[in-house]
């Protein structure tokens, strides 16, 4: 998968091609990455690719004009996949965009934006979505777009062991129960005795425990997602209902 980026600070990059996962999935051939400042698309002494905002208010505004040269160049590169901008206003990225876009296997171009956001006609006429990591402001798009490569790039089919990404958060439909490992007591705490015990069923039993009790106590909200996408067992249910949640 191609990942192409645009940003006035093209080395916050190395963070994801030079660390890691997504470093080693990079040396493999799984994903590539291309860097595109749009100052390079300016015509003026000062390279500008800002401005003031029409109605007045705080703050610059990332001018259309060098974005658009930037794409239509990245175009012509051969990129022709989704175009994605982030900003808090964007649609909140979630493990199942994630997961449809890794099946899709479409190559990506991603605007980071700075300063208080982007012009809007850029957005309406060069930008596929608008993607949001959640409720708080970043100074730019670019650890969004990092956020974005990086929950990408290990679901690539070869990043990682096939089976880590499969009972991982979010593709159970709750949140992953709590890890152990050596040694067996630590600070006074022993792990688990269940974990010890060898007994796969047991074990399993346990584990989907855990993860039902730690997401109905911290993320409730996915317990009724995880119930209307029919990801909930007879066992789930059971579970729940013995502990005051009503399915
Ligand atoms: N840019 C600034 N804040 C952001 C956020 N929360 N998500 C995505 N991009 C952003």
């Amino acid at each position: 998968m191609r990942f192409d980026v645009i940003t006035l600070f093209e080395p916050m990059f190395a963070a994801v091609t030079e660390n890691g996962i997504t470093s080693r999935a990079m040396q493999r051939g799984l994903w590539s990455l291309y860097t595109w400042n749009p100052r390079e698309e300016t015509e003026d002494n000062h390279r500008t690719v800002d401005d003031r905002p029409f109605g007045g208010g705080p703050g610059m505004v990332m001018m259309a004009d060098p974005l658009a040269r930037t794409v239509r160049r990245i175009r012509r590169s051969g990129n022709v996949g989704r175009v994605v901008s982030f900003a808090p206003n964007g649609t909140r990225l979630t493990d199942e965009t994630v997961r449809r876009w890794v099946a899709e296997d479409r190559d990506m171009v991603l605007i980071c934006g700075r300063y208080e956001g982007i012009d809007q006609r850029f957005l309406d006429n060069y930008v596929d979505e608008t993607v949001s990591i959640g409720d708080f402001v970043l100074s730019g798009g670019e650890l969004a777009a990092m956020v974005l490569i990086d929950a990408v790039v290990r679901q690539l089919p070869g990043a990682i062991k096939e089976l880590s990404t499969l009972d991982e958060s979010f593709s159970t439909g709750l949140l992953d129960a709590p890890h152990y490992t050596r040694p067996e007591v630590w600070e006074g705490q022993a792990v688990p005795e269940v974990l010890l015990s060898g007994h796969h069923a047991n074990i399993a039993k346990w584990t989907r425990e855990q993860a039902l009790e730690l997401t109905l106590r911290t993320r409730a909200d996915l317990i009724e997602k995880a119930k209307a996408s029919g990801k909930l067992s007879e066992t789930d249910r059971l579970w729940l209902k013995k502990h005051g949640y009503p399915v």
